[in-house]
């Protein structure tokens, strides 16, 4: 049954695949989610945001489409699909446009963003996101929306986000052959931004990180907007590989050991503490003292969030992030996660749980490993609200969704 309001947010991690169901609540300025249906399947052929396999993404999205669509009782729509993966770029490209009236209109604006836009992003490369980082009139810079004022000469510095062609085809393609299609996609720590961050955070400074299976993605906030994104190919399977690797015991072992005892963080660890290993018959009992486990997973956190630290000091925000860090994603279950970004980045840190905008199935999606798919439903939400109030003021939008600046949300 297809239902007015109903918006769909799919995750397809290296890991799982997460579908969430919602009703669209409250209005464009303050929009949010009631979550209706949630749907997961451990089967996935993506990895670290490219499509490695797709019989087996189909499989995946049919699997979490389906439960999440007999829990809502409702039949999905067009879906709003992650993506992440090393296949992202970013850059700053600057437009430049006169003004002719009086003052300057959202016309204006839209044009300028269009010029700033209409680059080359190189061969097969997709723009993904535009954000709208400041603009400027005259000679008056850091002016976040300049309807309304007067001057002669109106810039924007835009920044702007690709996706690898292929890689963003794959996803579509994968998709559809489960019987849906993809609304819009969007960048994962964007997505999961929006289910974690207050306003408070993104206005005093802050760098959202989401520790995934195959890559770890981080989006850097400040004065209200995304200053920059990244993504990184180490996460989650890593720390798996290591403990395989330190321990002896298999990579569905090492999984289970990391998630039932891991530490990230080892001075919580009691010295004394062990615990027992699965082990062959030919090994015999094994014991390891928990330290050992700790130990190892935190050696490789501390690296991988060492090269977000690098980034993050390469684009000048050093000491320069009061809210400090907040972790989301399947890492972010780890005990002493806090303490270590804590450390690691000389600032504040918190887990990030999806809380902001969503009602209902609130339970079912109360872990940060949820934060991407929340996030892409309260996102499918908003760009919901937004078509729905333009069509209703009158407002041709002439701008495809792909191209629709992201200056409201980011
Ligand atoms: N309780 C836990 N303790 C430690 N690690 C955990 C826990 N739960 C999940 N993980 C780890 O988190 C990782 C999966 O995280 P997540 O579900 O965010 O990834 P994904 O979205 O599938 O992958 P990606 O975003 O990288 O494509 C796995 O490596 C898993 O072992
Ligand atoms: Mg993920």
């Amino acid at each position: 049954m297809k239902v007015e309001g109903i918006v769909a947010g799919l995750d397809l991690g290296s890991t799982r695949t997460c579908a969430i169901i919602g009703q669209v609540t409250g209005d464009v300025r303050v929009s949010g989610v009631k979550v209706l249906g949630v749907g997961v399947s451990r089967e996935t052929g993506v990895r670290r945001g490219v499509v490695r396999d797709i019989e087996e993404t189909t499989r995946s999205i049919v699997d979490a489409m389906r439960d999440a669509e007999r829990m809502a009782g409702v039949q999905a729509p067009d879906l709003y699909c992650g993506i992440a993966g090393e296949h992202i770029q970013v850059r700053t490209s600057d437009g430049l446009a006169s003004v002719t009236g009086e003052e300057i209109l959202r016309a204006d604006v839209e044009r300028v963003n269009e010029v700033a836009t209409a680059i080359s992003l190189g061969p097969e490369r997709d723009l993904l996101h535009s954000i709208p980082q400041e603009y400027k009139v005259d000679a008056q810079d850091g002016i976040s929306d300049p309807v309304g004022m007067t001057g002669l000469r109106l810039e924007v510095q835009m920044y702007l986000v690709s996706v690898q062609t292929a890689a963003a085809q794959n996803l579509r393609k994968s998709v559809q052959r489960a019987g849906y299609r993809v609304q819009q996609l969007v960048l994962e720590p964007l997505a999961s931004s929006l289910a974690v961050l207050t306003q408070e955070e993104r206005e005093l400074g802050c760098a959202l990180i989401d520790l995934g299976g195959g890559s770890t993605g981080a989006a850097i906030f400040k004065d209200g907007k995304v200053q920059h994104v990244m993504s990184l190919p180490y996460a989650g399977s890593h720390l798996t590989s290591d403990i395989v690797q330190g321990l002896s015991v298999t990579q569905v072992d090492a999984d289970r050991l990391k998630e039932k005892w891991g530490v990230a963080y080892t001075p919580l660890v009691d010295p004394d503490e062990s615990i027992s290993l699965p082990s062959t018959p030919g090994q015999g009992v094994r014991q390891a003292k928990r330290e050992l486990l700790a130990h190892i997973i935190h050696q490789r956190l501390d690296e991988i969030l060492g090269l977000v630290q690098d980034e993050i000091e390469k684009r000048g925000f050093a000491g320069n992030l009061p809210a400090g860090i907040v972790v989301t994603g399947g890492g972010a279950h780890l005990p002493g996660i806090v303490e270590l970004a804590r450390e690691a980045f000389a600032t504040p840190a918190r887990v990030g749980m999806p809380h902001q905008g969503i009602s209902g199935l609130v339970d079912s999606v109360q872990a940060p490993r949820y934060a991407v798919p929340v996030g892409l439903a309260l996102f499918a939400a908003h760009e919901t609200l937004q078509s729905a109030a333009d069509t209703a003021s009158g407002v041709e939008r002439l701008i495809s969704p792909v191209k629709r600046w992201l200056q409201d949300f980011f």
